[in-house]
């Protein structure tokens, strides 16, 4: 069986400062044994964060990258770019990149297609908003962003991590019920099976107001694979207490 992997995205929070202690505790606090752990963290600390974890057990990784691969793109950063400090994944779809930054579905598809090509992981996530789950939307809307990213990647796709973030459960407390979980990653997990052979080997995640309270009862619904966490990923002992409940 596949360990599960617990990571979290820190979105726009952190300092040197901040960052140096969290992550001395996450490795005081760390089991070697525990699942799969990475932090996808702001671009600008990759290079302290890829010094302060060398030789550890946790992955680095990003919160977005760029569809191309080089040139005049201001304020992007390319894959090439992520692979220098050690990325092995990046978060793709976030709906936090789709609500401010209108990114659309085959947006996202291109953009985890040019992580894939730089031999890193797209973490793509796929969530409904209230609306569309109020409206009985939420399978239709996580089946088409899904399928935009199994057309343009094919084969390759056993090679990506998905996350399903109903984006009303981010930052907001209010968590999907095991079940409503459950019920979707179920749905994404047989798409996925119907695109690849190797389907059982992609990580689904979920993410929306996991915490230390929630987690375990979470990650023992069959087809949920780990987590994606934001808050409760920025202080070393909720974090630590979700990967422990993560075995
Ligand atoms: P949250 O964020 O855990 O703070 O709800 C999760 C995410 O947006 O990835």
């Amino acid at each position: 069986m596949k360990k599960k992997l617990i990571a979290g995205n820190w979105k726009m929070n952190g300092s040197l400062a901040a960052n140096e202690a969290l992550v001395k505790g996450l490795l005081a606090g760390l089991d070697r044994s525990a699942c799969q752990v990475a932090l996808c963290v702001p671009s600008v600390y990759l290079a302290q964060m890829q010094a302060l974890m060398a030789g550890s057990a946790i992955d680095l990784g990003a919160q977005d990258l760029s569809q191309h691969a080089a040139g005049a793109f201001t304020g992007e950063i390319s894959g090439a770019m992520l692979n220098e400090f050690g990325v092995r994944y990046c978060i793709v779809g976030h709906s936090e990149r789709r609500q401010y930054h209108f990114e659309s579905d085959a947006l996202v598809a291109a953009k985890a297609q040019r992580a894939l090509a730089f031999g890193i992981t797209p973490i793509v996530c796929v969530g409904e908003t209230l609306a569309e789950r109020e409206a009985g939307k939420t399978e239709e809307v996580v089946k088409r962003q899904l399928a935009a990213v199994i057309h343009a990647n094919g084969h390759c796709i056993s090679e990506i991590v998905v996350a399903y973030e109903p984006v009303w459960a981010i930052g907001t407390g209010k968590t999907a019920s095991t079940e409503q979980a459950q019920q979707v990653h179920a749905v994404l997990r047989a798409q996925l099976k119907a695109a690849s052979p190797q389907a059982d080997r992609i990580h689904i995640l979920y993410g929306g107001s996991m915490n230390a309270a929630n987690a375990a009862e979470l990650l023992a619904q069959p087809d949920i694979d780990g987590g994606l966490v934001g808050g409760a990923s920025l202080k070393a002992p909720d974090f630590l207490s979700i990967i422990a409940s993560a075995l």
